[in-house]
């Protein structure tokens, strides 16, 4: 029979504690309330004792969290026991996580003590953690540079003072996954008490191991694994979730595992907690990067229309991801243009002339790279679409720049017979404003898919190059502009872009 891994999620806590500027209580309950719908079973709220906002942001995520256990963080002191149970007191249940360094490193260069007054001192912790619950984990911190003749014992004895959950962590991230699972299989052949307890791991991925070894570990006897949307976390990060989750789902016969994890929030929530924490997720990051399930050459692109299977192995459904998507580029074959073409809404034949756009599409992705949705339809319908004069037309930009007050830009935009004005007077966010005010003039549904500002030096100027991708009824249009005034290009870009837009929906308009 499988059984069943618990997910502990410390985004809000090893996650939270890594980054530049710390996240605020509305936010840090944004995030709790998306790992509740992913049915992540226990969620370390924060580390109460380390400041006021911390402390209120655990009791507003106990608050509104219902279903998933509420757990914080303390070391093995009074106070920060008390602090941290004192944070959660509203719920009838939550958890106590407490930890203490056992390497002789940490004992003897952190701690200033030896392994018996460490030994002593979490017993002492655990005494007062059972007068606020009996759902204690205790960590090992550094386990995994731990003697194993020392973590042997304390493990056995903090479960007989009835500790529920230990954890053993690869703090520094510094093991390899076959080295990772002995430390798991010794404690199961030498603690005599190690049936009464779940055995949790947490690792750091500074050996970009964390994922191998969580997987090695459960495989050695470890039921619950730690780790972050993303992999955010200390130094180089934590365990990775999402591509926990997913190898557990999608090697099941082989690790006869499970989790009740929603795996179908896992996109919208790693998109939640990298938009909140500021962290882009790289285009090639396992499970949820932009390029996860995205095809590049035309053989696998080719393979993948006749049977998916032939090149994934988990379904972009499975995460909550609607489409597969092709890279149109120059090494695609025929059948992937035809296939986008199909996808975006045009019959072969009936709307364009395949072999035609195929030898221009190859021309174009020859000098551009990626080829975009907008290109394809360009090239398509290439005469109607230079035909077509564009509708919006910049008349007047005005920008009135302040670096300690607010900026004012004053843009009029002639929209066909129309001029429309738009006024933005704001301290911060200012090309956010720009682009929700471009987009309420155009009444296109847009969304930014990317946008990024690059440096170019020209001898001794400094010109701003910007890049930008949105997306329009599921199609990509990608506009470029390189000056030195960083917010004239940012417009004169979002503007070609709504033009392309216009242009191809008089075209489909047509065609229809
Ligand atoms: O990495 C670590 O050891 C930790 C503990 C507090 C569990 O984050
Ligand atoms: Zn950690």
């Amino acid at each position: 029979m499988k059984e069943k891994i618990i997910i502990f999620d410390t985004t809000l806590r090893d996650g939270e504690q890594s980054l530049q500027t710390s996240l605020n209580i509305k936010e840090k309950v944004k995030i709790a309330l998306a790992l509740e719908k992913m049915n992540i079973d226990i969620i370390e709220a924060g580390f109460p004792i380390s400041s006021p906002g911390d402390f209120k942001s655990v009791q507003q995520i106990c608050k509104h969290v219902k279903n998933s256990t509420i757990c914080s963080l303390a070391r093995c002191l009074e106070k920060d026991i008390r602090i941290a149970a004192e944070a959660m007191s509203q719920l009838e249940n939550f958890r106590l996580h407490l930890f203490l360094g056992t390497s002789k490193l940490h004992i003897e260069s952190k701690l200033k003590k030896n392994f018996q007054e460490i030994h002593q001192m979490a017993l002492k912790s655990i005494k007062i953690a059972q007068k606020y619950t009996d759902d204690i984990e205790f960590s090992c911190e550094d386990a995994g540079r731990t003697s194993i003749d020392n973590l042997c014992r304390i493990v056995e004895s903090l479960i007989k003072n009835g500790v529920k959950t230990i954890n053993i962590p690869d703090t520094v991230g510094y093991t390899i996954p076959n080295e990772f699972s002995k430390i798991i299989e010794n404690l199961y052949k030498r603690v005599p008490n190690i049936d009464q307890v779940i055995i949790s791991i947490h690792c750091h991925n500074d050996l970009g191991m964390a994922v191998g070894n969580s997987i090695s570990a459960i495989q050695a006897g470890a039921r619950q694994i730690e780790g972050t949307i993303t992999g955010i976390g200390e130094r180089a990060g934590n365990t990775a979730l999402e591509e926990i989750i997913m190898a557990i789902k999608t090697r099941k016969k082989l690790l006869n595992f499970f989790t009740n994890i929603q795996h179908k929030e896992i996109y919208h929530t790693s998109k939640i907690v990298s938009e909140i924490c500021n962290i882009p997720i790289p285009i090639n990051k396992a499970i949820i990067g932009e390029n996860a399930f995205s095809h590049s050459s035309g053989i696998h692109q080719d393979g993948v229309i006749k049977n998916r299977k032939n090149y994934e192995i988990m379904s972009p459904k499975d995460i909550g991801l609607k489409k597969i998507q092709f890279n149109l580029t120059p090494r695609s074959g025929r059948a992937a243009v035809k296939q986008r073409m199909k996808e975006i809404g045009y019959i072969e034949k009936k709307d364009y002339n395949l072999k035609k756009l195929y030898k221009n599409f190859l021309k174009l992705a020859d000098k551009k790279g990626q080829i975009c949705d907008y290109d394809l339809e360009k090239l398509a319908f290439k005469k109607k679409y230079l035909e077509k004069k564009p509708y919006f037309i910049l008349k007047n930009l005005k920008i009135i720049l302040k670096f300690y007050g607010k900026t004012k830009i004053f843009i009029d935009l002639i929209c066909g017979k129309k001029i429309k004005k738009l006024f933005i007077k704001t301290k911060n966010d200012v090309i956010k404003k720009i682009y929700q005010g471009l987009k309420k003039i155009s009444s296109f549904n847009i969304f930014i898919k990317n946008f990024q500002i690059s440096s170019i030096t020209k001898g001794k100027k400094i010109f701003n190059k910007i890049n930008l991708i949105a997306e329009y009824n599921n199609k990509k249009f990608h506009s470029t502009h390189t000056s030195k005034n960083l917010l004239k290009s940012s417009v004169y870009v979002m503007i070609e872009i709504l033009n392309n837009i216009w242009k191809l929906n008089q075209i489909y308009k047509k065609n229809k």
